[in-house]
């Protein structure tokens, strides 16, 4: 499973890109002014901290306004993933933008119908959000279990499943046991996959009972 991170901070992308394990970053435009930072330059910045896909979302939503936008967006680095909604219009840029080689990733995908047509669109990503559907009582894993059992009936289907709006580890757990080829999480999310209290006390005892040998390995 590869790991985004969803977010405009560029401190913590490269804290995290540190690890080795950001495989990519995605945001979106209440990211961008969470970060109070201009759109382009945070777009630049964070593709050159990571090589793997970026996904920048387009602002408007008509077909004519999206694809100029999606032009010059794309041009903001070699790895930009362009990102546009699951409509009507947003599906007629993707296609365009797919047909022409650019990455492109359909956000705001609720429905394993939508995510048929963003493959259809040639997608690079769907990004279903599972957490804004938990949070009006559908369930959102379900979701994603839908969309990746269609997906592997059409193998001529690109597109790979990018788990989003991921609230807690185990959304990402459940994804991976699905098979979803993506996840993308806020960084604070993605830390508490390292931890279990097991891993804490185990190793607060190993400390201990080290200092009791009065050795040192340095
Ligand atoms: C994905 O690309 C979106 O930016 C993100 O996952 C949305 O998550 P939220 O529902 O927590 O805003």
């Amino acid at each position: 499973m590869k790991f985004f991170v969803d977010t405009g901070d560029i401190d913590e992308i490269k804290t995290l890109a540190a690890t080795g394990m950001v495989d990519g970053v995605t945001t979106n435009p209440s990211l961008i002014a969470k970060s109070g930072r201009d759109f382009k330059e945070v777009i630049q910045q964070i593709c050159s901290i990571v090589d793997g896909p970026v996904s920048a979302e387009v602002a408007a939503t008509d077909y004519e306004t999206m694809r100029k936008e999606a032009e010059v967006i794309r041009k903001w680095g070699d790895n930009i993933a362009v990102k546009v909604p699951l409509t009507e219009d947003g599906l007629r840029v993707c296609k365009e933008l797919s047909d022409d080689g650019t990455l492109v990733n359909v956000t705001l995908c609720f429905s394993p119908a939508q995510a048929i047509l963003a493959a259809k669109a040639g997608a690079s990503f769907v990004s279903p959000f599972v957490g804004r559907l938990d949070d009006i009582s559908q369930d959102g894993l379900q979701l994603i279990s839908d969309i990746v059992r269609i997906y592997d009936n059409y193998p001529q289907f690109d597109t790979e499943v990018l788990v989003a709006s991921i609230r807690n580890p185990l959304h990402i757990v459940e994804s991976a046991k699905m098979g979803a080829h993506v996840m993308t999480a806020p960084p604070a999310v993605i830390r508490q996959l390292y931890k279990h209290p097991l891993t804490t006390s185990g190793l607060a005892a190993f400390v201990e009972d080290w200092k009791k040998t009065g050795q040192s390995i340095l």
